[in-house]
Order: C-alpha cells, then sequence, then structure tokens
C-alpha cells in the first residue's frame, strides 16, 4: 500500500525510523485538528450553543471509539490526559500511594521507561514500600517463570510495560494478570509501546490499568488514556482539581466531585487533539490494528538479516519479533551513527531511550535504535542498510 497520499510527511523527502518516539500524522487527524479550530473552536461541557454541542458530543463519540479499540466495557473507564506519563502519575500517585502500606512490595523490571520507574521511586519513598525487580532472560525479555519467581506474599503491584521501548519485547500480559489475580495482586501496565501496534483487548487480558499516548499511533501530541477497571479508577484521587470535576462546593470548603470520567479531568482538555486522536483511531481501524504487528515484525527480520552482513553492526534484539532494533556500530559513538544517519535523511533515535536502568543489563549505556511503523517500506531499509555499509561513518559523521 503507498501511503504517501494520506501522510503529508513521507513526501518531505527523510525516512523516518523513529516510530517509537511518535508516529507520523495523517491528513484524516490533521484535518479534524485544523477543522476544531477553524469551524468550531468552542470548550466542552459549558456552553449552551450549537458548537459546542457539537465539540461535547464529539468528545463523547472519542471516548466510546478508544473504549472500543481496547475492548474496555465501558467509555466511562477511559480518561483522557496528557499522554501515557500523565496517565501512569496518575495512577501511581492518585491510587497506589495510598493503597502501598510500609513493607508491600511493587514488582517491576529493569527495562523500563522514565515515565513508568519513576512516579514509583518516588510513591515509595513516601510510604515504605519496597521496589523488586523481575529478573530479566537473556534476551531480556520476562518470562513467567521469573515472574513468578519474583512474587512475593508482600507483593501487592506488577507494574511493567506490554512492550518495552529499547529492546521491543511483548510481555505475556495476560498471564502475568491470571497469575497475579490468583494471589490479589494489581497489575498496571504501560501501553504506550504496544497499543499502536496490536489488537489490545484489556478484558480478555483482564488488565487492571492501561496508559498510552494518543502520539505514538497517528494522533496528535499532548494527548494520553487512562485505562482502569471502575472498581479501581473509581478510587483514584484527582491530583488536578478545578473546573469540570466538581459537582458542588461552597464557602465552607465542602466539595463533591463529578462522577468518573470527569472526576479526573479537571480544567479543559486537549480538545482539537482528543477529535484528531477519533481520526487516528479511524484510521487504525481501517487499515486493521491485527496487521501491524506482523507486518513490522517482518520487515524488521528483512532489516536484521541486511543489517547482520555488516561486520561494523552489533544488534542487541535481533531474535525479538517486532517493529524495533536497536543497534551499535563499532567504533562509533552513537550520536556521530545519528548525525551521520541525518545527513542521508534518515531519522533514528539513539542514546538511553529514557529506560536508563536497562545499561545495568543490557552492559553498554547508548545504543541506536530504528523503529517501524506500517508506512515504512523495504525500500526505507535498503536505504537504511545502505547508509551503515560505510567504513567512513565516524569520519562522515563531522
Ligand atoms: N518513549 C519514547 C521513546 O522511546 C519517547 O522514544
Amino acid at each position: 500500500m503507498d501511503f504517501k497520499k494520506d501522510f503529508p510527511m513521507l513526501n518531505e523527502g527523510i525516512i523516518y525510523l523513529d516510530n517509537c518516539a511518535t508516529t507520523l500524522k495523517p491528513n484524516s487527524v490533521i484535518d479534524e485538528v485544523s477543522d476544531y479550530y477553524r469551524r468550531y473552536s468552542a470548550n466542552a461541557h459549558r456552553g449552551d450553543y450549537d458548537i459546542s454541542r457539537i465539540v461535547d458530543d464529539k468528545l463523547v463519540e472519542v471516548r466510546e471509539k478508544v473504549a472500543s479499540f481496547i475492548n474496555a466495557s465501558s467509555s466511562d473507564e477511559i480518561i483522557f490526559t496528557s499522554g501515557a506519563t500523565e496517565s501512569l502519575n496518575l495512577t501511581i500517585n492518585g491510587f497506589f500511594k495510598e493503597f502501598l502500606k510500609p513493607g508491600d512490595e511493587v514488582l517491576t523490571t529493569k527495562a523500563e521507561h522514565a515515565s513508568l520507574i519513576l512516579p514509583w521511586f518516588s510513591a515509595v519513598n513516601k510510604n515504605g514500600a519496597t521496589i523488586n525487580y523481575i529478573e530479566l532472560e537473556d534476551d531480556l525479555s520476562v518470562s513467567m517463570e521469573n515472574v513468578k519467581k519474583a512474587i512475593t506474599k508482600n507483593t501487592k503491584v506488577i507494574s511493567l510495560s506490554h512492550i518495552t521501548n529499547v529492546i521491543g519485547d511483548v510481555r505475556p500480559i495476560k498471564e502475568i494478570c491470571e497469575y497475579a489475580h490468583k494471589q490479589g495482586i494489581i497489575v498496571l501496565v504501560d501501553g504506550a509501546q504496544s497499543v499502536p501496534h496490536e489488537k489490545i483487548d484489556v478484558q480478555d487480558m483482564d488488565i487492571d490499568f492501561l496508559t498510552f499516548s494518543a502520539h505514538k499511533m497517528l494522533g496528535p501530541t499532548g494527548v494520553g488514556v487512562l485505562y482502569g477497571k471502575s472498581k479501581y479508577l473509581n478510587k483514584v484521587k484527582p491530583l488536578e482539581l478545578g473546573g469540570g470535576m466538581n459537582a458542588f462546593f461552597d464557602s465552607l470548603g465542602n466539595v463533591e466531585y463529578k462522577e468518573l470520567p470527569e472526576k479526573l479531568e479537571a480544567g479543559t482538555q486537549n480538545i482539537a487533539g482528543i477529535l484528531g486522536f477519533g481520526k487516528a483511531i479511524d484510521y487504525l481501524e481501517k487499515l486493521g490494528i491485527e496487521n501491524v504487528h506482523k507486518y513490522e515484525a517482518d520487515l524488521k527480520k528483512y532489516m536484521v538479516d541486511k543489517l547482520s552482513n555488516l561486520k561494523n553492526v552489533t544488534i542487541y534484539n535481533a531474535k525479538i519479533e517486532n517493529g524495533i532494533v536497536t543497534f551499535n556500530v563499532e567504533g562509533v559513538f552513537a550520536q556521530d551513527v545519528a548525525a551521520y544517519l541525518n545527513k542521508k535523511g534518515i531519522c533514528v533515535r539513539v542514546g538511553n531511550h529514557c529506560a536508563k536502568i536497562l545499561s545495568e543489563v543490557l552492559g553498554v549505556k547508548n545504543t541506536c535504535r530504528a523503529s517501524l511503523y506500517f508506512y515504512n517500506t523495504k525500500e526505507d531499509v535498503d536505504k537504511f542498510v545502505e547508509a551503515l555499509d560505510n567504513d567512513n561513518i565516524l569520519y562522515e559523521s563531522l
């Protein structure tokens, strides 16, 4: 399929291989955002006039689309946030901080993104709980065996990403939830790198909390989702207080909050972004989200096969079935590789990718990461590998 007519950025003469960071946006998303500002740029929940009602109706529609996309049982279980980072902070600080007691344990891994790890560091510092790490396998993936080994009688939460942003391994979330629930453990899953790439069914997987961002799945920046089972979401304390989330307050300080989802959405939401997100979901639904992962995994295999012929390239996750290739070029700093590729119009991310603890197990501090999406092609891969097939990368990066 030629996506060039749908994605203006695909006509900008670059090869975009940084889709874990953010994805390109189709015209339908861009137009929806622009339509809001051009044609009915009113606030929601407040106006008794036509264009405000249009906004209200559209927001309801997008919330329902999101619920259906991940098969939530109700759209009230969908909270709009500014991104996965806010969703994680809200869940950990608004729920778990009070839920956890001294001596309780949180299980996670050393491969997690800062936005999952740092709120936990802060939360457990406050209440005397501790963080333990599930041991990673040699290929840095998470096995059920190691999850079971790490659980103790004090484990109260398992918190991990579904797909990691550096290695790209897929965690056995359904099995983890099933096993955890039998011991009364709650599971918080960061789906920032999985919801854009494969079908997620929160009911089938029995996930308690799920977080993700719109901009990693064709949508605008500044929009994210917190999904929670209503029995837990109802207990999340709002961290932001203000308009739109209260039902009543008086001069004595008596306050009543609204029900979900409004309770957790104080202030004016990123309306344009949420409406654009609705179009992103439409696009993925039409494309068939269940086809995305397989396409990317095949394209990755094609990339890995070609890169394996280059003697100066080390790949850290060759066998992991996904659209992420994490590598280094021998004798060249990752940053210099990126600068060199940039000169050829190729966009990759380098560094620690916000997963700073991973270097303790990976053995290197910085890596280069090429991350694919469904609009990348074999031609993109050919040009990328051709660029790396060069003994003078360091010299030419300057
Ligand atoms: N989490 C994003 C990434 O991995 C920003 O690139």
